[in-house]
């Protein structure tokens, strides 16, 4: 059966292919047939940078099983599910989510709950997986439970860019892990992030935002144990080392490599700053940018307490997708809407297409 995908057609250069065929059914692995795919800036920099012609792109989707390799336990043909994959993958061509049916490792899927849309799912697979990392992998902090609310007080939170994908979800965890969430985005997205749960928001946009956060935090005695990094830059890292408290303190930036700027400024021991690449929650090797990454099993034993989790959470309405809009035009659209990411994208909502 030749089938529609979205490949690496000339290096860095996305196309559409109409010659694509069924993935193989890997043991942990099931083949499902998407509904929706949302897209990311990673899409673009895999596309543009990092993956060799011939690897399908996109991470995020949403559809329904088809078949599932011998090893998959959670799942069966005809479930409706969403997950993320590591599109662009120049180990296994075929992993792609950007495509009519494709491959998908179960431990990075979930049930859609029957009151979200394949749209609304397909928004949430790099989301929910890179916050879980950063939350409860890299800092270690308890997973919030799925029976009882949060009573613990954890102190403060700041998310340096609480209206972007990752922010929107991170903010959600956070409230659900016992912080006060403190965040920064335009005033457009006010609403959105306060939707989602934030405490205190401010305008970045402001040049004395830095000084309303602290005169913020020091009225109601906090102080920022855990700041996580949104969006990355050296212009973000320098706030955030600024903000952050001087003692046993966490810095995470979503953005490889770690901005120099923030060890610039913030050069105490006990000051960690940390970032990690998401792909390697599958439990699988990499090669990305030229660099060579073992499968870390870690990390593979963390998703597969953390997908379960997680998917309660969404079935419980605790965890909402980042919003989205439909571009028309389904996989067609995507390499203009690449084009669309390298020009800055959306603003606080993921760009979705639904797959005829
Ligand atoms: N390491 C990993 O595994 C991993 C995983 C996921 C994402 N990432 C990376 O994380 C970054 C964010 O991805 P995403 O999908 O979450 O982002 P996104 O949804 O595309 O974020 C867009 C938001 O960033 C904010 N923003 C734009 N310019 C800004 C600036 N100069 N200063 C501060 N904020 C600004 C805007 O907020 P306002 O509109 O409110 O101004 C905008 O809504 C990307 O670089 C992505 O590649 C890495």
């Amino acid at each position: 059966m030749a089938l529609k995908a979205i490949k690496v057609v000339a290096p860095g250069e996305a196309g559409v292919v109409s010659n694509a065929i069924v993935p193989r059914v890997r043991d942990d692995y099931l083949i499902a047939r998407t509904k929706a795919v949302a897209l990311n800036p990673t899409d673009y920099h895999h596309a543009k940078y990092y993956s060799v012609p011939g690897a399908i792109l996109g991470c995020d989707w949403a559809g329904v099983v088809q078949e599932v390799g011998k090893n998959v336990t959670r799942f069966k043909p005809g479930d409706e599910v969403s997950g993320v994959c590591h599109g662009g993958n120049n180990l296994e061509l075929e992993d792609g989510a950007f495509a009519e049916v494709i491959t998908a490792k179960e431990l990075a899927v979930i049930h859609k709950p029957k009151d979200l849309s394949f749209e609304d799912a397909a928004a949430l697979g790099v989301g929910i997986a890179t916050t879980g990392q950063i939350l409860y992998a890299v800092f270690q902090l308890p997973l919030p439970s799925i029976t009882e609310v949060v009573r613990e007080d954890r102190g403060a939170m700041l998310v340096y860019g609480g209206s972007s994908a990752t922010g929107t979800i991170l903010i959600q965890l956070a409230k659900l892990s016992g912080f006060t969430v403190y965040t920064t985005c335009s005033v457009p997205n006010f609403d959105l992030v306060k939707s989602r749960g934030a405490d205190h928001v401010f305008d970045y946009n402001v040049p004395n935002f830095e000084h309303e956060i602290l005169n913020t935090a020091h009225g109601k005695h906090h102080s920022f144990q855990y700041v996580v990094d949104c969006f990355g830059s050296d212009d973000t890292a320098e706030v955030c080392a600024r903000l952050i408290s001087k003692e046993n303190s966490f810095y995470h930036s979503v953005k490889a490599p770690l901005p120099e700027a923030f060890k610039k400024i913030r050069t105490e021991d006990s000051v960690q700053a940390t970032t990690a690449l998401g792909y390697l929650l599958l439990g699988e090797p990499l090669s990305i940018g030229g660099m060579d990454f073992p499968a870390d099993p870690s990390l593979e034993e963390f998703s597969k307490k953390w997908t379960p989790v997680i998917e309660e959470l969404v079935k419980q309405g605790k965890v909402k997708p980042h919003p989205h809009g439909v571009i028309a035009g389904g996989l067609d659209a995507i390499p203009g809407i690449l084009e669309s990411i390298s020009q800055g994208g959306t603003r606080g909502k993921k760009s979705v297409v639904t797959v005829a």
